[in-house]
Protein backbone atom coordinates (compact mmCIF):
# COMPACT_ATOMS: atom_id res chain seq x y z
CA UNK A 1 0.00 0.00 0.00
CA UNK A 2 1.24 3.60 -0.19
CA UNK A 3 2.95 3.46 3.00
CA UNK A 4 5.18 0.28 1.46
CA UNK A 5 5.91 2.29 -1.62
CA UNK A 6 6.68 5.47 -0.01
CA UNK A 7 9.31 3.54 2.22
CA UNK A 8 10.37 2.19 -0.55
CA UNK A 9 11.10 5.38 -2.60
CA UNK A 10 12.51 6.84 0.41
CA UNK A 11 15.39 3.75 0.96
CA UNK A 12 16.07 4.38 -3.20
CA UNK A 13 16.35 7.93 -2.38
CA UNK A 14 18.85 7.19 -0.30
CA UNK A 15 20.29 4.53 -2.37
CA UNK A 16 20.65 7.17 -5.26
CA UNK A 17 22.57 9.62 -2.76
CA UNK A 18 24.95 6.63 -1.71
CA UNK A 19 26.36 6.16 -5.08
CA UNK A 20 26.67 9.20 -6.05
CA UNK A 21 28.63 10.49 -3.66
CA UNK A 22 30.34 7.65 -3.15
CA UNK A 23 31.29 8.30 -7.55
CA UNK A 24 31.74 12.01 -6.56
CA UNK A 25 33.31 12.08 -2.88
CA UNK A 26 35.69 9.45 -2.77
CA UNK A 27 38.84 8.26 -4.07
CA UNK A 28 37.72 5.08 -5.23
CA UNK A 29 34.59 6.29 -7.08
CA UNK A 30 36.78 8.73 -9.11
CA UNK A 31 39.35 6.58 -9.61
CA UNK A 32 37.11 3.65 -10.95
CA UNK A 33 33.79 4.74 -11.69
CA UNK A 34 34.36 8.81 -12.81
CA UNK A 35 36.86 8.19 -14.85
CA UNK A 36 34.96 5.10 -16.27
CA UNK A 37 32.25 7.80 -17.72
CA UNK A 38 34.84 10.30 -18.90
CA UNK A 39 36.19 7.34 -20.80
CA UNK A 40 33.06 7.30 -22.41
CA UNK A 41 32.07 10.56 -22.83
CA UNK A 42 29.41 11.25 -20.32
CA UNK A 43 29.76 15.08 -19.20
CA UNK A 44 30.16 15.71 -15.94
CA UNK A 45 26.38 18.08 -15.77
CA UNK A 46 24.93 14.90 -17.64
CA UNK A 47 26.31 12.42 -15.21
CA UNK A 48 24.50 15.01 -12.16
CA UNK A 49 21.53 15.43 -13.65
CA UNK A 50 21.04 11.24 -14.86
CA UNK A 51 22.58 11.23 -10.67
CA UNK A 52 25.02 8.31 -12.26
CA UNK A 53 26.81 6.80 -9.25
CA UNK A 54 29.27 3.93 -8.21
CA UNK A 55 28.78 1.08 -6.12
CA UNK A 56 31.70 0.32 -3.90
CA UNK A 57 33.36 -2.91 -4.71
CA UNK A 58 32.66 -4.40 -1.01
CA UNK A 59 30.39 -6.60 0.30
CA UNK A 60 28.30 -4.86 2.37
CA UNK A 61 29.28 -0.60 2.16
CA UNK A 62 25.65 0.45 0.95
CA UNK A 63 23.94 -1.68 3.34
CA UNK A 64 25.56 -0.96 6.79
CA UNK A 65 25.52 2.49 5.83
CA UNK A 66 21.62 1.71 5.64
CA UNK A 67 21.35 0.00 8.25
CA UNK A 68 22.97 3.00 10.41
CA UNK A 69 20.64 5.10 8.67
CA UNK A 70 18.00 3.31 10.45
CA UNK A 71 16.39 2.25 7.10
CA UNK A 72 14.55 -1.28 7.74
CA UNK A 73 15.38 -4.27 6.68
CA UNK A 74 12.30 -5.17 4.93
CA UNK A 75 12.67 -2.48 2.16
CA UNK A 76 16.45 -2.74 1.88
CA UNK A 77 15.38 -6.40 0.61
CA UNK A 78 11.97 -5.48 -1.05
CA UNK A 79 14.17 -2.84 -3.34
CA UNK A 80 16.77 -5.27 -4.27
CA UNK A 81 19.29 -3.35 -2.70
CA UNK A 82 20.73 -5.79 -0.55
CA UNK A 83 20.36 -9.61 -0.28
CA UNK A 84 19.95 -11.45 2.80
CA UNK A 85 22.87 -14.03 3.99
CA UNK A 86 21.76 -17.44 5.78
CA UNK A 87 23.53 -16.04 9.18
CA UNK A 88 20.52 -13.22 8.75
CA UNK A 89 23.01 -10.41 8.11
CA UNK A 90 22.62 -8.31 4.67
CA UNK A 91 25.30 -7.96 1.48
CA UNK A 92 24.85 -5.38 -1.32
CA UNK A 93 23.68 -6.62 -4.39
CA UNK A 94 25.31 -4.41 -6.50
CA UNK A 95 29.48 -3.84 -5.71
CA UNK A 96 31.63 -2.43 -7.92
CA UNK A 97 29.83 -1.20 -10.43
CA UNK A 98 28.81 2.04 -12.13
CA UNK A 99 25.35 2.99 -10.74
CA UNK A 100 22.37 4.53 -13.60
CA UNK A 101 19.64 5.38 -11.13
CA UNK A 102 15.85 4.68 -12.97
CA UNK A 103 13.22 7.48 -12.27
CA UNK A 104 9.60 7.36 -12.46
CA UNK A 105 7.68 10.01 -14.01
CA UNK A 106 7.32 12.18 -11.12
CA UNK A 107 11.44 11.85 -11.38
CA UNK A 108 11.75 9.52 -7.97
CA UNK A 109 14.31 6.90 -8.14
CA UNK A 110 12.32 3.74 -8.17
CA UNK A 111 15.07 1.42 -9.33
CA UNK A 112 18.75 0.73 -10.86
CA UNK A 113 20.72 -0.64 -13.34
CA UNK A 114 24.36 -1.30 -12.19
CA UNK A 115 27.08 -1.78 -15.12
CA UNK A 116 29.91 -3.54 -14.41
CA UNK A 117 33.84 -2.50 -15.15
CA UNK A 118 34.63 -5.47 -15.79
CA UNK A 119 35.36 -7.12 -19.35
CA UNK A 120 34.50 -10.64 -18.44
CA UNK A 121 31.65 -12.82 -19.91
CA UNK A 122 30.93 -14.35 -16.67
CA UNK A 123 29.66 -11.19 -15.13
CA UNK A 124 26.62 -10.08 -16.29
CA UNK A 125 27.31 -6.56 -17.77
CA UNK A 126 24.02 -5.20 -16.33
CA UNK A 127 22.70 -5.96 -12.85
CA UNK A 128 18.97 -4.34 -12.44
CA UNK A 129 16.20 -3.88 -9.78
CA UNK A 130 14.21 -6.63 -8.69
CA UNK A 131 10.34 -6.06 -9.54
CA UNK A 132 8.56 -4.61 -6.82
CA UNK A 133 6.24 -2.34 -5.48
CA UNK A 134 7.89 0.56 -7.10
CA UNK A 135 9.53 -1.36 -10.00
CA UNK A 136 7.29 -2.62 -12.63
CA UNK A 137 9.89 -2.95 -15.36
CA UNK A 138 7.28 -3.32 -18.14
CA UNK A 139 5.88 0.02 -17.36
CA UNK A 140 8.91 1.87 -17.15
CA UNK A 141 11.07 3.94 -19.36
CA UNK A 142 14.48 4.26 -18.78
CA UNK A 143 14.68 8.53 -19.15
CA UNK A 144 11.56 9.78 -19.22
CA UNK A 145 11.20 12.20 -16.49
CA UNK A 146 14.20 13.59 -18.26
CA UNK A 147 12.65 13.36 -21.76
CA UNK A 148 9.16 14.19 -21.85
CA UNK A 149 8.93 17.70 -21.54
CA UNK A 150 11.50 17.72 -25.18
CA UNK A 151 8.75 14.93 -26.38
CA UNK A 152 6.13 17.00 -26.28
CA UNK A 153 7.30 20.22 -27.68
CA UNK A 154 9.15 18.31 -30.43
CA UNK A 155 6.00 15.65 -31.14
CA UNK A 156 8.44 13.15 -30.99
CA UNK A 157 10.27 10.34 -29.16
CA UNK A 158 13.16 8.84 -29.81
CA UNK A 159 13.71 5.17 -28.40
CA UNK A 160 16.72 3.21 -27.90
CA UNK A 161 17.97 0.23 -25.74
CA UNK A 162 20.14 1.12 -23.30
CA UNK A 163 21.20 3.47 -20.01
CA UNK A 164 24.30 5.02 -22.13
CA UNK A 165 22.10 5.38 -25.19
CA UNK A 166 19.73 7.47 -23.48
CA UNK A 167 22.65 9.45 -21.75
CA UNK A 168 25.15 9.70 -25.14
CA UNK A 169 21.71 10.62 -27.33
CA UNK A 170 20.68 13.52 -24.61
CA UNK A 171 23.95 14.82 -24.07
CA UNK A 172 23.85 15.27 -27.85
CA UNK A 173 20.94 17.65 -26.87
CA UNK A 174 18.52 15.39 -28.16
CA UNK A 175 16.76 15.70 -25.06
CA UNK A 176 13.34 13.52 -26.44
CA UNK A 177 15.08 10.33 -25.56
CA UNK A 178 14.27 6.92 -23.41
CA UNK A 179 15.05 3.56 -23.29
CA UNK A 180 13.05 0.30 -23.33
CA UNK A 181 16.51 -1.22 -21.23
CA UNK A 182 16.68 -4.51 -21.40
CA UNK A 183 12.36 -5.36 -21.59
CA UNK A 184 11.15 -5.96 -25.25
CA UNK A 185 9.33 -3.14 -25.48
CA UNK A 186 5.59 -3.59 -24.04
CA UNK A 187 2.36 -1.94 -25.14
CA UNK A 188 2.51 0.06 -21.20
CA UNK A 189 5.44 1.55 -22.54
CA UNK A 190 4.00 2.75 -25.96
CA UNK A 191 1.03 4.27 -24.22
CA UNK A 192 3.59 5.79 -21.89
CA UNK A 193 5.14 7.25 -24.58
CA UNK A 194 1.50 7.64 -26.39
CA UNK A 195 0.04 10.08 -23.33
CA UNK A 196 3.06 12.68 -24.91
CA UNK A 197 3.45 12.37 -28.67
CA UNK A 198 1.91 10.19 -31.42
CA UNK A 199 5.34 9.52 -32.92
CA UNK A 200 8.17 6.96 -32.09
CA UNK A 201 11.24 6.63 -33.97
CA UNK A 202 13.19 3.61 -33.36
CA UNK A 203 17.09 3.69 -32.78
CA UNK A 204 18.02 0.37 -31.75
CA UNK A 205 21.02 -1.27 -32.09
CA UNK A 206 22.90 -2.37 -35.21
CA UNK A 207 22.65 -5.94 -34.50
CA UNK A 208 20.38 -8.85 -35.60
CA UNK A 209 19.37 -8.28 -32.15
CA UNK A 210 18.25 -4.93 -32.15
CA UNK A 211 16.71 -6.05 -35.24
CA UNK A 212 14.32 -8.24 -34.64
CA UNK A 213 13.62 -5.91 -31.27
CA UNK A 214 12.94 -3.07 -34.04
CA UNK A 215 10.49 -5.31 -36.22
CA UNK A 216 8.76 -6.31 -33.27
CA UNK A 217 8.53 -2.98 -31.50
CA UNK A 218 7.13 -1.54 -34.72
CA UNK A 219 4.39 -3.73 -34.91
CA UNK A 220 3.26 -3.18 -31.31
CA UNK A 221 3.51 0.74 -31.80
CA UNK A 222 1.29 0.33 -35.27
CA UNK A 223 -1.24 -1.70 -33.40
CA UNK A 224 -1.48 1.35 -30.32
CA UNK A 225 -2.30 3.63 -33.34
CA UNK A 226 0.94 5.69 -33.07
CA UNK A 227 3.34 6.52 -35.90
CA UNK A 228 6.89 4.87 -36.41
CA UNK A 229 9.68 5.34 -37.93
CA UNK A 230 12.93 3.43 -37.93
CA UNK A 231 16.81 4.40 -37.65
CA UNK A 232 19.67 1.75 -38.77
CA UNK A 233 23.39 2.55 -37.48
CA UNK A 234 26.02 1.17 -39.32
CA UNK A 235 27.95 -2.44 -38.67
CA UNK A 236 26.51 -3.29 -34.82
CA UNK A 237 26.97 0.46 -33.90
CA UNK A 238 24.70 1.68 -31.17
CA UNK A 239 23.20 5.37 -30.68
CA UNK A 240 25.77 5.68 -27.67
CA UNK A 241 28.81 4.34 -29.86
CA UNK A 242 27.70 5.99 -33.08
CA UNK A 243 27.45 9.11 -31.36
CA UNK A 244 30.83 8.82 -30.28
CA UNK A 245 32.12 8.16 -33.37
CA UNK A 246 30.72 10.95 -35.67
CA UNK A 247 29.74 13.60 -32.96
CA UNK A 248 26.68 15.54 -32.07
CA UNK A 249 26.44 17.25 -35.43
CA UNK A 250 26.38 14.29 -37.89
CA UNK A 251 24.82 12.30 -35.64
CA UNK A 252 21.92 14.54 -36.01
CA UNK A 253 22.26 14.77 -39.76
CA UNK A 254 22.24 10.91 -40.19
CA UNK A 255 19.16 10.40 -38.19
CA UNK A 256 17.21 13.15 -39.85
CA UNK A 257 18.41 11.52 -43.05
CA UNK A 258 18.20 8.07 -42.64
CA UNK A 259 15.20 7.43 -40.24
CA UNK A 260 12.61 5.26 -42.95
CA UNK A 261 8.83 4.82 -41.98
CA UNK A 262 7.98 1.31 -41.32
CA UNK A 263 7.38 0.01 -45.09
CA UNK A 264 10.80 1.26 -46.03
CA UNK A 265 12.50 0.30 -43.02
CA UNK A 266 11.08 -3.18 -43.76
CA UNK A 267 11.36 -3.31 -47.27
CA UNK A 268 14.89 -2.70 -47.10
CA UNK A 269 15.68 -5.33 -44.23
CA UNK A 270 13.29 -8.02 -44.95
CA UNK A 271 14.42 -7.67 -49.04
CA UNK A 272 18.03 -7.74 -48.17
CA UNK A 273 17.34 -11.91 -47.43
CA UNK A 274 14.93 -11.90 -50.32
CA UNK A 275 17.07 -11.12 -53.12
CA UNK A 276 15.18 -11.68 -56.92
CA UNK A 277 13.51 -14.58 -55.15
CA UNK A 278 9.61 -14.61 -55.83
CA UNK A 279 8.32 -16.22 -53.40
CA UNK A 280 10.77 -14.78 -50.96
CA UNK A 281 9.73 -11.46 -52.41
CA UNK A 282 5.96 -12.66 -51.90
CA UNK A 283 6.28 -13.28 -48.01
CA UNK A 284 7.96 -9.89 -48.02
CA UNK A 285 5.25 -8.36 -48.80
CA UNK A 286 2.71 -10.23 -46.53
CA UNK A 287 4.58 -9.40 -43.90
CA UNK A 288 4.78 -5.59 -44.88
CA UNK A 289 0.29 -5.69 -45.80
CA UNK A 290 0.28 -7.72 -42.09
CA UNK A 291 1.58 -4.45 -40.30
CA UNK A 292 -0.08 -2.21 -42.13
CA UNK A 293 -3.39 -4.42 -41.12
CA UNK A 294 -2.30 -3.40 -37.40
CA UNK A 295 -3.06 -0.02 -38.17
CA UNK A 296 -6.53 0.78 -36.13
CA UNK A 297 -6.97 3.95 -38.62
CA UNK A 298 -7.78 2.83 -41.98
CA UNK A 299 -7.53 5.98 -43.81
CA UNK A 300 -3.83 5.91 -42.20
CA UNK A 301 -3.73 1.92 -43.51
CA UNK A 302 -4.56 3.18 -46.94
CA UNK A 303 -2.22 5.34 -47.65
CA UNK A 304 0.83 2.86 -47.06
CA UNK A 305 -1.23 0.53 -49.09
CA UNK A 306 -0.17 3.10 -51.70
CA UNK A 307 3.33 3.25 -50.68
CA UNK A 308 3.71 -0.06 -50.52
CA UNK A 309 2.51 -0.58 -54.16
CA UNK A 310 4.60 2.25 -55.53
CA UNK A 311 7.88 0.84 -54.05
CA UNK A 312 6.96 -3.09 -54.68
CA UNK A 313 5.19 -2.29 -57.94
CA UNK A 314 2.57 -4.06 -56.83
CA UNK A 315 -1.14 -3.73 -57.66
CA UNK A 316 -2.26 -1.54 -55.30
CA UNK A 317 -5.98 -3.30 -55.50
CA UNK A 318 -4.93 -7.08 -54.61
CA UNK A 319 -2.69 -5.69 -51.59
CA UNK A 320 -6.12 -4.15 -50.86
CA UNK A 321 -7.59 -7.36 -50.99
CA UNK A 322 -5.08 -9.16 -49.20
CA UNK A 323 -5.48 -6.34 -46.40
CA UNK A 324 -8.90 -6.79 -45.89
CA UNK A 325 -8.29 -10.70 -45.56
CA UNK A 326 -6.10 -9.69 -42.64
CA UNK A 327 -8.18 -7.70 -41.37
CA UNK A 328 -11.41 -10.19 -41.35
CA UNK A 329 -9.00 -12.67 -39.94
CA UNK A 330 -8.30 -10.62 -36.70
CA UNK A 331 -11.78 -9.37 -35.89
P1 LIG B 1 23.38 -3.72 -24.61
O1 LIG B 1 24.05 -5.03 -24.46
O2 LIG B 1 23.17 -3.17 -25.97
O3 LIG B 1 24.20 -2.76 -23.68
O4 LIG B 1 22.00 -3.81 -23.86
P2 LIG B 1 24.49 -1.20 -23.83
O5 LIG B 1 23.33 -0.45 -23.28
O6 LIG B 1 24.94 -0.89 -25.20
O7 LIG B 1 25.65 -1.08 -22.76
P3 LIG B 1 27.13 -0.58 -22.91
O8 LIG B 1 27.19 0.44 -23.99
O9 LIG B 1 27.97 -1.78 -23.19
O10 LIG B 1 27.38 -0.03 -21.55
C1 LIG B 1 21.00 -2.83 -23.95
C2 LIG B 1 20.28 -2.71 -22.63
O11 LIG B 1 19.77 -3.97 -22.24
C3 LIG B 1 19.81 -4.10 -20.83
C4 LIG B 1 20.36 -2.79 -20.28
O12 LIG B 1 19.29 -1.93 -20.00
C5 LIG B 1 21.16 -2.28 -21.46
O13 LIG B 1 21.38 -0.89 -21.40
N1 LIG B 1 20.70 -5.20 -20.39
C6 LIG B 1 21.74 -5.59 -21.15
C7 LIG B 1 20.46 -5.78 -19.18
O14 LIG B 1 19.51 -5.42 -18.47
N2 LIG B 1 21.30 -6.77 -18.74
C8 LIG B 1 22.39 -7.16 -19.47
O15 LIG B 1 23.16 -8.05 -19.01
C9 LIG B 1 22.60 -6.57 -20.72
MN1 LIG C 1 1.98 -1.33 -8.55
MN1 LIG D 1 22.79 -4.86 -28.21
MN1 LIG E 1 23.87 -1.41 -27.01
MN1 LIG F 1 26.36 0.51 -25.89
Amino acid sequence: EDNRRESLMVVSAFAAKFFQESLLETAEGQNIGLSYFKERGFREDIIRKFELGYSPDNWDAFSTAAIKQNYQQEFLLESGLSVKRDNGTLYDRYRGRVMFPIHSFTGRVVGFGGRTLKNDKSVPKYVNSPESEIYHKSSILYGLYFAKKAIRETDNCYLVEGYADVISVYQAGIENVVASSGTSLTVEQIRLIGRSTKNITILYDGDAAGIKAALRGLDLILEEGLNVKVVTFPDGHDPDSFVRKVGTAAFKTYIDQHQKDFILYKTSTLLKDAGNDPIKKAEVIREIVESIAKIPDSIKASVFVKECSLLLQMDERSLLTELNKMRLAKS
